[in-house]
């Protein structure tokens, strides 16, 4: 619960790049999420190249964060992996939440950059990363940060209804 109730949306880095080791647990937590009928749709580009970094950061006016990223990581989903199709966009939904709750377990930030259901969006992350049967879904750059993670209570008892 600490976790869930302190990951803000950081959108500014440090230059100090990320361990490989934070990257693959935080590969590791995005691959432990649920998914329809354990489809597992998704795939992982990790670009730390910083000529596509700057590429990518033209994906919507709100991306401009990835210039300035040590790293991002691209989640898609792989077409020939989706038994239920139309589900995959939840299934990818909860792995990205499951990404993010990992970067700040390893003491970083980062943001949430949607790019499915755009078509123009996805169309430019396969273009940018020169990609085939994929579907792009969301792009997180993150990295260490001077902005910190805090708490933000959101909890609201008025969308709650019980039914005994
Ligand atoms: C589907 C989705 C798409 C988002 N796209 C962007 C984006 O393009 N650029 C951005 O800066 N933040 C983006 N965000 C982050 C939201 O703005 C952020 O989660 C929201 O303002 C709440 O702030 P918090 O994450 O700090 O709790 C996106 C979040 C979601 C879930």
């Amino acid at each position: 619960m600490k976790t869930i109730d302190i990951r803000r949306s950081i959108r500014s880095y440090t230059d100090q790049p990320v361990e490989q080791e934070k990257i693959e647990m935080i590969l590791k937590a995005a691959m432990q999420s649920p998914s329809a009928a354990n489809q597992r749709p998704w795939e992982f580009v990790v670009v730390t190249n910083k000529e596509l970094l700057k590429k990518l950061s033209e994906l919507s006016p709100y991306s401009k964060m990835l210039s300035n990223a040590p790293v991002a990581i691209v989640l898609l989903g792989r077409t020939e992996r989706m038994v239920i199709k139309e589900m995959w966009t939840q299934d990818m939904g909860a792995c990205t939440q499951n990404l993010l709750l990992e970067i700040v377990e390893q003491g970083l930030g980062g943001v949430w950059l949607g790019v499915a259901p755009s078509e123009e969006r996805m169309t430019f992350v396969k273009e940018v990363l020169q990609l085939e049967n994929v579907f792009p879904f969301a792009v997180v750059p993150f990295g260490y940060s001077e902005s910190r993670n805090h708490y933000i209570n959101r909890y609201e008892i008025d969308r709650v209804t019980y039914l005994d």
